[in-house]
């Protein structure tokens, strides 16, 4: 039998079953990630095998290397992914993997290795939204939640607010102008000397300083529920410009507290806006079922503490993934491939890469 037909076969059988055991492999930017989920819900194993090293050097992510990177750790990543959940491959029962969006050449170095095996093996094989998986981390964080909810996805790329109004379905609510979140600390990180990737040591950083040293402009935006970061970025570099022409030397633990106060206080106020607006149309019974946190910036932890009492202001359930989930992580591609599984949506040997894909095409 051709692999398509054998493929069909079985995502059919395993959508009557209702559960399937996805080998996962995530390879979108620098993180050479693979994983093993039962039924979109439980992690039997989840390697990251990181390149920051590699990368450290260039003060960010240089394509070609991480190609190249992807390319060569792909293999090990994925034996040791089945060996740690104790499985082979002839025992798992479906592939997924990222197809976008990201790196054109890193994506395809992952689309191209699962292909393979799928096809060796005979199993379905599930192409990935990358934003999608990040949603989906909750899912495996927590077992009891349920679209629909809200969503705050927040990376390195995307600064969303989104409707999950059900798995594999969203409304997009808000989104920034410029800068996603992600990029803006990474760029506020450069400004203060900080080495890549900027995001989590701008965070550790501000613990030490005081958020109140530095006084950033509020973002300004079109749209009720949008983000801009531009501005405070500039606003931030003049800051950092304009001490370093007084021959100061830098409070970098004050500017970094500033500014991180700055960004978290804008991505919570909004989602606050959305929250108040959407309960308020419902009359305070909403049938949503609270608000999630999702992406690499998720882990930011002033950014988890302003949407905790921002949540509990509101009596609104806040959900969000365990740290390690919250950055690239192959668990996440298999909880959301899971889903998609599910709803019969399998990919022929002709998955392509992504680098553009979107989570949701326009606002509504
Ligand atoms: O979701 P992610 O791992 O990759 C993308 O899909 O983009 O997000 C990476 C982004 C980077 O910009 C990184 O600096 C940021 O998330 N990030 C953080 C933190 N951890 C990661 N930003 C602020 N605070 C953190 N703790
Ligand atoms: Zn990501």
């Amino acid at each position: 039998m051709r692999y398509e037909e054998t493929a069909r076969q079985a995502a059919e059988a395993l959508r009557a079953r209702g559960s399937a055991r996805i080998l996962a492999l995530e390879t979108s930017c620098d993180e050479t990630a693979a994983a093993v989920v039962e039924n979109g819900r439980k992690i039997l194993s989840n390697v990251v095998f990181s390149q920051i090293d590699l990368h450290e050097l260039y003060g960010g992510v240089v394509p070609e290397i991480a190609s190249r990177a992807h390319m060569e750790a792909c293999d090990r990543v994925v034996d040791q992914a089945l060996r740690e959940a104790g499985m082979t491959l002839a025992e798992v029962d479906a592939l997924a993997v990222t197809r976008g969006p990201g790196l054109v050449g890193a994506l395809l170095t992952g689309v191209n290795c699962m292909k393979g095996l799928a096809f060796a093996a005979g199993k379905p094989l599930v192409g990935v939204n990358h934003i999608e998986g990040h949603v989906s981390a909750n899912y495996l964080t927590h077992p009891e939640l349920e679209p629909p909810f809200l969503c705050l996805v927040v990376s390195g790329g995307h600064s969303h607010l989104v409707e999950v109004t059900d798995y594999g379905e969203y409304r997009l609510l808000g989104a920034t102008a410029d800068d996603a979140a992600g990029e803006a600390f990474d760029k506020a990180a450069r400004v203060l000397g900080l080495p890549y990737p900027g995001g989590p040591r701008i965070d550790a950083l501000a613990e030490e300083g005081n958020p109140e040293a530095f006084t950033l402009p509020k973002p300004k935006t079109a749209g009720k529920y949008d983000y801009s970061f531009s501005g405070l970025k500039t606003a931030f570099i003049n800051t950092v410009h304009g001490l370093e022409q007084r021959g100061q030397e830098l409070p970098k633990a004050d500017l970094a507290a500033s500014f991180r106060r700055a960004v978290c206080r804008e991505l919570t106020e909004k989602a606050e806006l959305l929250i108040r607006d959407v309960t308020a149309r419902e009359g305070g019974g909403s049938r949503l079922n609270g608000f999630a946190l999702a992406g690499g910036v998720s882990a930011n932890r002033e950014l988890r503490r302003e949407a905790a009492e921002m949540c509990a202001r509101r009596g609104v359930k806040l959900w969000m993934p365990e740290i390690p989930l919250c950055t690239d992580n192959g668990a996440m591609i298999g909880s959301a491939g899971f889903y998609r599984l599910m709803r019969g949506e399998t990919a022929g040997l002709d998955l392509n890469a992504e680098p553009t894909l979107r989570l949701v095409q326009e606002h509504s």
